[in-house]
């Protein structure tokens, strides 16, 4: 046997072993065209992703990591807003699962020259693609893509909307932790008002039986969740609690989650100062310490060290941040998989 032969031969074993094991994880009976947000997942469907999401990073984890899952499908990366790790990661769970993967950029694109996006998504569309993985200013607007897409498309973030990728990734982060999500205590402070993530993840830990408390400045409260007011069960925001103070919430957490102060989105004047803020809501050692001792400190990313977090937290020893963004990978491959390998029979009829 030559060389060359047993290289072929391994990677064939290896192809099996993958195919086997990913048909093995794939107990997901609900086919799905769209990933848009997670408010219509049922906990058992999120548990199904991220047990799927288990073998796929099992596959990042190897020196060789090329799969066959999805050959021949075209995946296009459409982002009308700066992005490092939801792009990049996108970018490359597609190509591990071996589908081809296109990025365009909204000022690279005729978007720049006047081109609508329905226009874009149709041009795209006569491309025959698999799916598109769009993130966009605006809230809604895969929502709008998806009625006029018959390809599969991906939620990367929405306006101040939804973020449901990143919602999967820091359920299967925690998960990884502590196993069982129900009834572990989520702290989640920050800007409450212009964060997709926070919507997403407030939806997703309490569909998994988590206790979600936020805390944060008033003017970071969105109207509809101030106190008196009647939180929307419809939006599954329904058992979320609101802390007096930051200290409040973190008291006894199983998970902080710090979140980016969003300067580019906040129009009006919500801060006295970033100084105040990081002194009164910022994450650092004094106030991790209130949570138990085994507490995961999170962050979406990208972080503003200094003010929403301490750099000694954001890479101390409780900090699982670069695990998220690795996490991800694996989480946006089962997602790509769950769309485009199962999701072809459910193109039918779609468009
Ligand atoms: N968390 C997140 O969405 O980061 P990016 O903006 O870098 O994709």
């Amino acid at each position: 046997m030559t060389n060359s032969t047993t290289v072929e031969n391994q990677t064939n074993l290896v192809d099996v072993e993958i195919s086997t094991q990913i048909a093995e994880g794939e107990s997901v009976d609900v086919p799905r065209q769209h990933l848009l947000d997670l408010d219509d997942f049922s906990s058992q469907e999120i548990t199904e992703l991220l047990d799927s999401a288990e073998g796929m990073l099992e596959i990042v984890g190897r020196d060789s990591r090329k799969t066959p899952a999805l050959r021949g499908k075209t995946i296009i990366t459409m982002f009308f807003e700066n992005s490092t790790r939801t792009r990049v990661s996108f970018e490359q769970a597609g190509k591990i699962l071996g589908a081809d993967v296109i990025n365009v950029t909204a000022s690279a694109s005729s978007v720049s020259k006047g081109e609508s996006l329905l226009n874009t998504v149709k041009t795209l569309q006569a491309m025959d693609i698999d799916a598109l993985v769009v993130r966009h200013p605006h809230s809604g607007a895969p929502y709008f893509i998806a009625r006029h897409a018959a390809a599969s498309v991906v939620n990367a973030g929405d306006g101040t909307h939804a973020h449901p990728t990143q919602s999967l990734l820091d359920l299967f982060t925690v998960r990884n932790h502590v196993g069982e999500l129900a009834g572990k205590k989520i702290a989640i402070v920050g800007d409450i008002l212009y964060s997709r993530v926070a919507r997403s993840d407030i939806i997703a830990f309490q569909k998994m039986g988590a206790a979600v408390v936020v805390s944060c400045p008033n003017t970071l409260l969105p109207d509809e969740w101030k106190p008196g007011s009647t939180l929307d069960e419809s939006a599954g925001f329904n058992g979320l609690k609101l802390a007096k103070s930051v200290d409040e919430a973190v008291d006894s957490a199983d998970v902080v989650m710090a979140l980016r102060i969003q300067q580019e989105r906040q129009d009006a004047g919500h801060l006295p100062s970033l100084r105040e803020y990081s002194d009164r809501w910022g994450i650092n050692s004094k106030r991790l310490s209130l949570a138990n001792d085994d507490a995961l400190l999170m962050h979406p990313g990208p972080m503003n060290e200094g003010v929403e977090i301490s750099s000694e937290v954001a890479h101390g020893a409780q900090s699982v941040v670069e695990e998220q963004v690795r996490n991800g990978v694996a989480v946006r491959m089962a997602v790509l998989y769950k769309l485009c390998a199962q999701g072809k029979s459910t193109r039918i009829g779609a468009g």
